[in-house]
């Protein structure tokens, strides 16, 4: 007998540091992780089995199929979007072709299953695109339909792959005689920049919010690449855990749509600053915006409105900006550092 499974992807990524904790240890959930980097041996009690590979690799995929049965895909692995600018082709790749395998082998488990497999996508405010600094400034929350012209190959990426979601989820296959077997059940979060005390995230443009953290919290002067004055949504890390399990365990009867924004708090990088320093006194930061990292930040919505979720499943954050900094982020990142904080609240 195949044993039942979740698959997580990214596995060694940020949200897969969270997520397998909490559902492999909490949850009791046989975790399958997978990951092109050797996982941090911290996460390995959590899992079932790890796994070194690549999502492009197809002989690995269906040697996944042949020993598991997948209930649950949780598709974290992604290039972010600043990397994914240095090699739009080879992020298109990851992040387009990988997102394809595993939506086919979701499909392809549910239809060995005769039921459907949930299938969790992280998207990001990274699929909006906002045409000038003037329009961000008058758009206010963007909703989820709104403003959906990404200027990065990442955003890009991520956009057209809620639409395969929901293409694999609902069409795929179309025509084909027999179209009454089970499919995936695709649910998608659109999440703001994330903030973890744990990792540091690679690649992406939100960045300098964590890194500013993360560098005070080491001692380190920093750089941040944006304005003072720019805006962005953002959400501690354990809320973002808490999104994923929670739309993955909202009945589906619920869900109106397949594709929900989630947020905690918006903050310019100036805002980020003071909190640091009163975190850790002497932190230094001085802004030297990056003219074209800024202009992508600049095309990302100030705030994103998330009462479809509030409404369709209950979402609401635990930490709002002052419980993030004073009882996660400050405390957790000095933990890691062996700093002291100035003050916790
Ligand atoms: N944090 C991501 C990035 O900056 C956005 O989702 O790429």
């Amino acid at each position: 007998m195949r044993k039942e499974v979740t698959l997580i992807t990214g596995a060694n990524g940020e949200v897969g540091h969270g997520l397998i904790a909490h559902l492999g240890r909490l949850e009791g959930a046989r975790v399958v992780a997978l990951d092109l980097q050797p996982l941090d041996p911290a996460l390995l009690p959590s899992c079932y089995r790890f796994i070194q590979g690549d999502i492009l690799d197809g002989m690995l995929l269906g040697r996944l199929v042949s020993e598991y049965e997948i209930r649950a895909i949780y598709h974290l692995a992604s290039l972010l979007s600043t990397r994914a600018e240095f090699t739009p082709e080879a992020a298109h790749r990851v992040n387009v072709e990988g997102t394809l395998n595993l939506l086919r082998l979701g499909v392809e488990q549910a239809h060995w299953q005769g039921r459907p497999v949930l299938f969790l996508y992280p998207s990001s405010i990274a699929a909006y695109g906002l045409p000038s600094l003037a329009a961000k400034e008058r758009a206010g929350r963007a909703r989820e339909d709104e403003w959906a012209q990404p200027t990065t190959m990442y955003g890009c990426n991520k956009l057209y792959c809620e639409h395969l979601g929901r293409y694999y989820a609902r069409y795929y296959r179309q025509l084909a005689a027999d179209t009454s077997t089970a499919s995936i059940d695709f649910r998608c979060l659109r999440f703001p920049g994330l903030i973890s005390a744990e990792t540091l995230p690679t690649g992406g443009t939100s960045d300098y919010g964590p890194e500013m953290l993360h560098h005070a919290a080491q001692g380190e002067p920093y750089a941040c690449f944006v304005r003072e004055d720019t805006r962005l949504p953002f959400m501690a890390m354990p809320d973002a855990v808490k999104a994923l399990l929670m739309l993955g365990a909202a009945p589906r009867e619920r869900l109106n749509r397949l594709v929900y924004n989630v947020t905690s708090f918006s903050l310019s990088a100036g805002e980020i600053y003071k909190l640091v320093q009163r975190a850790f006194a002497g932190a230094v930061v001085s802004f030297e915006p990056d003219v074209k990292r800024q202009a992508i930040v600049d095309s990302w919505p100030a705030d994103i409105d998330d009462s479809a979720a509030r409404q369709d499943w209950g979402w609401q954050p635990d930490y709002d900006v002052e419980r993030a900094f004073s009882e996660y982020l400050v405390p957790a990142v000095a933990r890691r550092y062996g700093r002291e904080a100035t003050v916790t609240a």
